[in-house]
């Protein structure tokens, strides 16, 4: 069978641009578009809620009070976990603190965390507020791995860094595709340079959940977190992902608990003592808001639908081609910063014009004008990402003669 990108695009909405027709639409990495199958899930729920008013907690399959079960499967096959260590809920930022609050366990020596230079402003956030709620001083303990000449960071200094101070760093936190080079990770050779360190790894799986394949239970990270609202085609702040690894199922030290964490069996009895719910499940906090958790569960039944090892290749073939036809028509004009092989990276690329930012800025404008809809990361970067569920290769063409007419 020989299926091309873009093969399940009539199951999407797809935005008109200025001249009534539908824009070329590459911000998959930014708010993936609506699948049809979003608004029919939930109508659904509305029309649960009106008929059956409480009932509907318990009512047949849809019921709420297990309704992020119906995610699991898919979810776990997605980031390529066992069914206990996945859970849909909250906002990605929320689920770091959450996940550090338990995994971030300064102690002696081993009290540093280990980011990326450039990491997504609320990831800094997030670990500078842990540091101090430890007490600690960001100055000493908030390390920030600088990318090398060619923008990028690469893996060896990572190993380099965690060979030569590894025994004071408590916490690696880092992204499986970096947000504003669109780089991925060798996720396996870091997890090796955090196991020998002794450190506990976490990732942000924001801009790789839906873009790349994962395999987090064989990569042994300790947490994962991710959001939706990106390649996964959730919708607006729509409910992230969280991933706990099964050595820590059991997990007794330290967590924010609330009662939805609290072990299923017991729940309803409404002790006062909490009983945390076998693996990522524990964790939750809050009955689930199901209007949100609908478009997810429609969205992962097209990213099953679709498989991700097939996206993926297809990913290679849209993306491979875009970088390649704009290397040769206008690399006299602009540099990619993603780099290009294919293991290092997924659907996006970021692209930097010559001539600074106000060329790179009137160019975005220009595209704009015109019906293609990316995005600009500050100072200067023009984020590009084909997703091969709704993205063809005909579009990356029209792309292409875009930038060549308006440069
Ligand atoms: C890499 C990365 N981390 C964290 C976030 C923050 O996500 P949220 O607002 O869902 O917490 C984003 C949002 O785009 C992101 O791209």
């Amino acid at each position: 069978m020989n299926i091309e990108a873009g093969f399940l695009r009539d199951r999407f909405r797809i935005p008109a641009g200025p001249d009534g027709n539908p824009s070329l639409y590459f911000c998959g990495n930014s708010l993936g578009l609506q699948p049809i199958a979003a608004a029919e899930a939930v109508e659904a729920e509305l029309e649960r809620w009106a008929r059956l008013g409480v009932a509907g907690h318990f009512d047949g399959l849809l019921a709420w009070m297990p309704y992020h079960r119906l995610l699991t499967d898919h979810l776990a096959e997605l980031v390529g976990a066992e069914k206990h260590e996945v859970v849909a809920m909250n906002s990605l930022t929320v689920n770091l603190h959450l996940m550090m609050i338990s995994f971030y366990r300064p102690h002696g020596e081993r009290r540093r965390i280990l980011i990326e230079r450039g990491a997504f402003p609320s990831d800094r956030h997030a670990v500078a507020s842990q540091i101090a709620l430890h007490g600690l001083d960001t100055e000493h303990d908030l390390v920030e791995l600088a990318p090398r000449r060619d923008g990028l960071i690469h893996e060896e200094d990572l190993e380099d860094y965690l060979n030569d101070h590894g025994e004071r760093v408590a916490l690696v936190l880092w992204p499986g595709v970096q947000y504003a080079t669109g780089q991925v990770f060798d996720l396996e050779r870091i997890a090796g340079a955090c196991r020998k360190a002794g450190a506990v790894l976490g990732l942000d799986l924001a801009h790789a959940v839906g873009n790349i394949p994962l395999k987090l239970h064989e990569l042994g990270a300790d947490f994962a977190v991710w959001c939706s609202y990106k390649y996964l085609n959730a919708g607006p702040g729509a409910v992230a992902g969280c991933f706990v690894h099964q050595r820590h199922e059991r997990h007794q030290g330290p967590r924010l608990a609330g009662w939805w964490g609290h072990d299923e069996a017991s729940r309803f009895r409404m002790g006062p003592d909490f009983e945390a719910s076998r693996g990522a499940e524990g964790w939750q906090l809050s009955n689930p808001p199901i209007l949100a958790m609908a478009p997810l569960r429609a969205s992962l039944d097209l990213f099953h639908e679709a498989g991700m090892e097939q996206l993926r290749r297809l990913s290679l073939e849209l993306t491979g081609h875009l970088a390649g036809e704009l290397n040769r028509r206008v690399g006299d004009h602009l540099d990619i910063l993603t780099p290009l092989e294919p293991q290092r990276r997924g659907c996006q690329l970021s692209l930097r014009i010559h001539g600074g930012r106000r060329a790179g800025r009137q160019l975005f404008e220009r595209l704009e004008g015109h019906g293609v809809v990316a995005d600009w990361r500050e100072p200067d970067i023009i984020r590009i990402a084909p997703t091969p569920l709704y993205n063809t290769a005909e579009e990356t063409e029209r792309f292409v003669r875009l930038v060549e007419k308006l440069l």
